[in-house]
């Protein structure tokens, strides 16, 4: 891809997230090709999965609801934004905690379910197509286009990778809008999720450079 088309979108959908976007975003800093308004982490399985179970919950066609993600792509780190909710879920206590729950593990039902024979395919798939048509409807010029990514960022001083609400425009990510408003439980829950986050891009990067070094050495000898 750097040398072939260089000025490509990418988009990873491949797991770990976390861990593969720093891995990508290494491996084209090396080649000095990396323009991180156009590397996106593929979760918007998990807009989706939100939009989904919270619409259920109050009864509205999840096309309609919108639910900000930040954080990462794995269990605990991915943190959906009940709170900000549109329309607002008014979901509190138990019932909030179960939400917060369904949203984080459904893709390890889906994996339980499938006893080895993947993880889900359609769904991803109408994850990635959305994803995918939201960047080219900016790239067209449209405008006030918002898609959670998981991204290189600076929202964040202690991760380096981050998911968060993003505009996207004409070259990719116009605008990275952070965290915004968040409520103590989601606050809380972004710390915890940090701390699983700083080791999973270390993880990706530091497999990156070991791979680029064994890349140089084998150059040096042939
Ligand atoms: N971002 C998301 O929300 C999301 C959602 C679903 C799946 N995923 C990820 O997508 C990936 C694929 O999921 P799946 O359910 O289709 O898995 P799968 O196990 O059904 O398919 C993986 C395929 O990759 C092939 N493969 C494995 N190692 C390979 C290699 N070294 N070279 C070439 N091919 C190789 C396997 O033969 C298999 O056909 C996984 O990493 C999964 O975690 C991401």
């Amino acid at each position: 891809m750097t040398k072939a088309a260089p000025d490509a979108y990418l988009i990873i959908i491949t797991n770990p997230l976390n861990s593969m976007i720093p891995l990508a975003c290494e491996v084209l800093k090396e080649a000095n090709k990396l323009n991180a308004r156009k590397v996106f982490g593929c979760s918007t399985l998990d807009s989706v999965r939100a939009a989904t179970f919270v619409g259920e919950a109050i009864c509205k066609d999840p096309k309609t609801v919108d639910v900000p993600i930040i954080g990462g792509h794995s269990g605990n780190t991915i943190i959906p934004l009940i709170s900000r909710s549109n329309p607002p879920a008014c979901l509190e206590g138990d019932d909030l905690q179960k939400m917060i729950k369904k949203i984080q593990e459904a893709g390890t039902e889906v994996v339980k379910a499938k006893a080895g024979k993947g993880s889900c395919t359609l769904a991803m798939a109408y994850a990635a197509s959305r994803l995918i048509f939201s960047i080219l409807r900016a790239a067209d010029g449209e405008k006030e286009i918002v898609e959670s990514a998981y991204v290189k960022s600076d929202v964040m001083p202690e991760v380096k990778y981050l998911a968060s609400p993003l505009l996207l425009g004409k070259c990719g990510i116009e605008k990275n809008f952070g965290l915004g408003k968040v409520d103590e439980c989601e606050k809380k829950m972004f710390c915890e999720a940090m701390e699983i986050l700083k080791k999973d891009i270390e993880m990706g990067e530091k497999f990156a450079k070991a791979k680029i070094c064994e890349a140089q050495k084998n150059s040096k000898k042939s």
